[in-house]
C-alpha cells in the first residue's frame, strides 16, 4: 500500500509548546503504523525560542520551512514576563503568530469545544445546565477586524494625553467566506449557526449580520439565529446546549472561544484549525491548540497534551483528507479519558476511577489506545 506522504512543519514555541509537542508527535508516529500515512515532520524555532535562534519571533528560515509545507503544527508562543525592553510589534504574539495568520491568509479558525460525559465534574456550571451536553464548535474569522484593521497606533495628542486607536474593518468578501465555512461545517453537525455580532451599536455588526443572513439563504437546511455578543456571554453560561456552530469575527471569536472552552473543562482540551483557502484537494492549515504557553506550569511535566494531539487529528482532517486517522485520534483520547487518565487540569480527587498522570504519560496512554 502507498503512503500519502505529509509534509509537516513543528514549530514547538515557547512554555508547555515543546513538551506537549512531543506527546503529538508520539501520537502521530503511531498513526503513521496503522494508516498509510507517512509524516515528513520537520522542527523549526519560532517565538521566543525563535529570538533566542535567529533573533526573530518568526526566523526567515522557519517562515521558509513552513511555505514549503504542507500544514504546519503549531504549540504556542509568548512569554509576558520576557524582556520588556522588546518592542511589541517584534514580540512574539505579534511578529510570530499574527504574521503566519495573515502571511498565508488563514481566515477560518475552526475551535471544537466539547464536554465529555466523564469531565463534566470540570465544568464550572451546575450539572442542570451542561444536562443535554456542551457540543460547540466556533467558527472564528481570523485575519479581519480590530487584530488587522487601519489605523492602529499609539500617539501623543497634547502634552500628557495620549490616544490609542485600533480599526474594526471588514470588508463583505471577508464576511461571506467565513460565512460558508460556517455553513458548511453546520450541514456536518446539528445544522444550526448562531451568528454572532453587536449590529445595535457597530456599523460593522449590521453589515456583518446583512451578509450573513443573504449568504444563510443558499444553505435552507440550516437554522440561523443572530445573536448580540454581550448577550451570546450571557447564554453560553446560561444555556449552553443551545450552541452548535456559532460564527464569530475576529475579536469576539477569541473571547467567546476561551469561555467556550472553560465550559469544557480546561484550556487544555481545546484544539483549534486555522484553514486558507482549499487548492485542488489540500487545504493549507496551522493546527494549534489555543491555551497558550502556560509558563507556570512549564518544563515540568504537568501540561495536558490533549489539546496538540487533537489538533495534530484536525490537520489529518483538514489538511490531508485523512478522516479515519482524524477519527480514530479522537476516539484514542475518548478512550484514554475513559480509562481515568487525567493531567492535573482535569482530576478529580473525588473520582475513584480517576488517575493523575504527568503530560508523557497522557501521551503515551494516547498513542496506545489507537
Ligand atoms: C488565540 C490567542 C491569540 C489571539 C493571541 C496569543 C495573539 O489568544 O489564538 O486565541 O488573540 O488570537
Ligand atoms: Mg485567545
Amino acid at each position: 500500500m502507498s503512503s500519502t506522504i505529509c509534509n509537516v512543519a513543528s514549530l514547538a514555541g515557547d512554555g508547555i509548546g515543546p513538551e506537549v509537542m512531543r506527546e503529538a508527535i508520539k501520537v502521530l508516529r503511531a498513526v503513521e503504523k496503522k494508516f498509510p500515512l507517512q509524516f515528513n515532520l520537520t522542527e523549526a524555532p519560532v517565538g521566543w525560542a525563535g529570538i533566542d535562534a535567529a533573533g526573530q519571533a518568526l526566523p526567515d528560515a522557519t517562515l521558509a520551512l513552513c511555505r514549503k509545507s504542507d500544514a504546519v503544527l503549531f504549540g504556542s508562543v509568548g512569554l509576558p514576563d520576557r524582556d520588556p525592553t522588546l518592542p511589541k510589534e517584534a514580540r512574539p504574539e505579534r511578529a510570530a503568530l499574527l504574521r503566519l495568520r495573515k502571511e498565508f491568509s488563514l481566515f477560518a479558525n475552526l475551535r471544537p469545544v466539547k464536554l465529555p460525559k466523564e469531565l463534566a465534574h470540570a465544568c464550572p456550571l451546575r450539572p442542570e445546565r451542561h444536562g443535554e451536553g456542551i457540543d460547540i464548535l466556533v467558527v472564528r474569522e481570523l485575519t479581519g477586524g480590530m487584530y488587522f484593521g487601519q489605523p492602529k497606533k499609539t500617539e501623543v495628542i497634547s502634552p500628557g494625553v495620549t490616544r490609542a486607536i485600533d480599526t474594526m474593518v471588514y470588508t463583505t468578501p471577508e464576511i461571506e467566506r467565513i460565512t460558508h465555512v460556517a455553513f458548511r461545517a453546520a450541514q456536518m453537525r446539528r445544522r444550526k449557526v448562531t451568528s454572532i455580532d453587536k449590529a445595535n451599536v457597530l456599523e460593522n455588526g449590521v453589515l456583518w449580520r446583512e451578509v450573513v443572513t443573504g449568504i444563510a439563504r443558499q444553505y435552507p437546511e440550516v437554522a440561523l439565529d443572530h445573536m448580540f455578543v454581550d448577550n451570546a456571554a450571557m447564554q453560553l453560561i446560561l444555556k449552553p446546549a443551545q450552541f452548535d456552530v456559532v460564527l464569530c469575527e475576529n475579536l469576539f471569536g477569541d473571547i467567546l472561544s476561551d469561555e467556550a472552552a472553560a465550559l469544557a473543562g480546561s484550556l487544555g482540551m481545546l484544539p483549534s484549525a486555522s484553514l486558507g483557502a482549499t487548492t485542488g484537494e489540500r487545504t493549507f492549515g496551522l493546527y494549534e491548540p489555543a491555551g497558550g504557553t502556560a509558563p507556570d506550569i512549564a518544563g515540568k511535566n504537568l501540561a495536558n497534551p490533549i489539546a496538540q494531539i487533537l489538533s495534530a487529528g484536525l490537520m489529518l482532517r483538514h489538511s490531508f483528507g485523512a478522516q479515519a486517522a482524524a477519527a480514530a485520534i479522537e476516539q484514542a483520547v475518548g478512550k484514554t479519558i475513559s480509562a481515568g487518565f487525567r493531567t492535573g487540569d482535569i482530576f478529580n480527587p473525588a473520582d475513584p476511577g480517576a488517575r493523575k498522570v504527568g503530560t508523557r504519560e497522557m501521551g503515551d496512554a494516547i498513542a496506545a489506545a489507537l
